[in-house]
């Protein structure tokens, strides 16, 4: 099977409100999305990567992977959906329509190798699937007025995480198809459910977390510091 990687870094980072977007901020010493690229061109089984960076990116030049032989560069869009969809017709050029796709966000640098290769293993299908943890803590949906409405069953939520791995042309033809039918479109995921696909949960690790606010890079490196400590003891 062939496996492409695209990793959406057009974001700006509202949320985290730093003047450098989060993808590009310092990291132990490298910028995030160097350490999120590092993890996928490890792979022995993706083929190639395509990055949608912004139009006016003064960033991306300055990365380590930038210029690296089996990374690709493609313009972003206004949402993340565009981005994704941008870097998957960039594929269309160079993959088959039945090659898998694995869409992983630039701001999630603590992927760890073993739930990639797991994803791929499991997930392989026409379904896709995508990595994703049990909720830990009872869910309650709330009201207009911020009051707990009704409490939700908890045993069948997930937290959705990427990567998200699904056949190429299917993927492309629900992104587009969900988009123009208005429908909100906030992972890979979402959209192919709505052409009726069930991808497949499987389960990965918390650490791979998504930095959105200020303090969650400090936990990022956290985990990336506690992870090289682990790799060492077991040398
Ligand atoms: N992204 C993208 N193109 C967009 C918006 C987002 O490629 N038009 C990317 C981001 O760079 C990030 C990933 O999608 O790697 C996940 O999005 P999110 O965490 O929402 O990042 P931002 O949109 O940058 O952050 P915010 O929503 O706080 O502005
Ligand atoms: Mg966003």
């Amino acid at each position: 099977m062939n496996y492409w990687a695209v990793v959406p870094a057009a974001g700006v980072g509202r949320r985290m409100g730093t003047e450098i977007p989060k993808q590009y901020l310092a990291l132990e010493g490298r910028p995030v999305i160097d350490w999120t690229l590092e993890v996928l061109l490890a792979s022995p089984r993706i083929q190639g990567v395509v990055v949608a960076v912004g139009a006016e990116d003064p960033f991306w030049g300055d990365t380590e992977h930038a210029g690296h032989p089996r990374v690709a560069v493609v313009p972003g869009g206004k949402e993340r959906a565009d981005s994704v969809l941008n870097a998957l017709r960039h594929l269309e050029t160079r993959a088959g329509g039945d090659d898998f796709v694995l869409v992983h966000d630039a701001a999630r640098p603590c992927l760890r190798s073993d739930d990639l290769e797991r994803l791929m293993d499991e997930a392989s299908d026409e379904q896709g699937g995508l990595l994703a943890m049990p909720v830990r803590d009872t869910m309650k949906q709330a009201d207009d007025q911020g009051r707990s409405e009704r409490t939700l069953d908890r045993g069948r939520m997930w937290h959705a995480y990427t990567p998200q791995l699904f056949p190429l042309g299917s993927l492309r033809r629900a992104l587009e198809g969900a988009l123009a039918a208005g429908v909100v479109v906030t992972d890979e995921a979402s959209a192919m459910e709505w052409t009726g696909h069930r991808p497949k949960l499987v389960e990965g690790h918390p650490d791979n977390l998504k930095i959105t606010r200020p303090g969650d890079l400090e936990l990022a490196a956290f985990h990336l510091i506690n992870r090289r400590a682990e790799e060492g003891s077991s040398l």
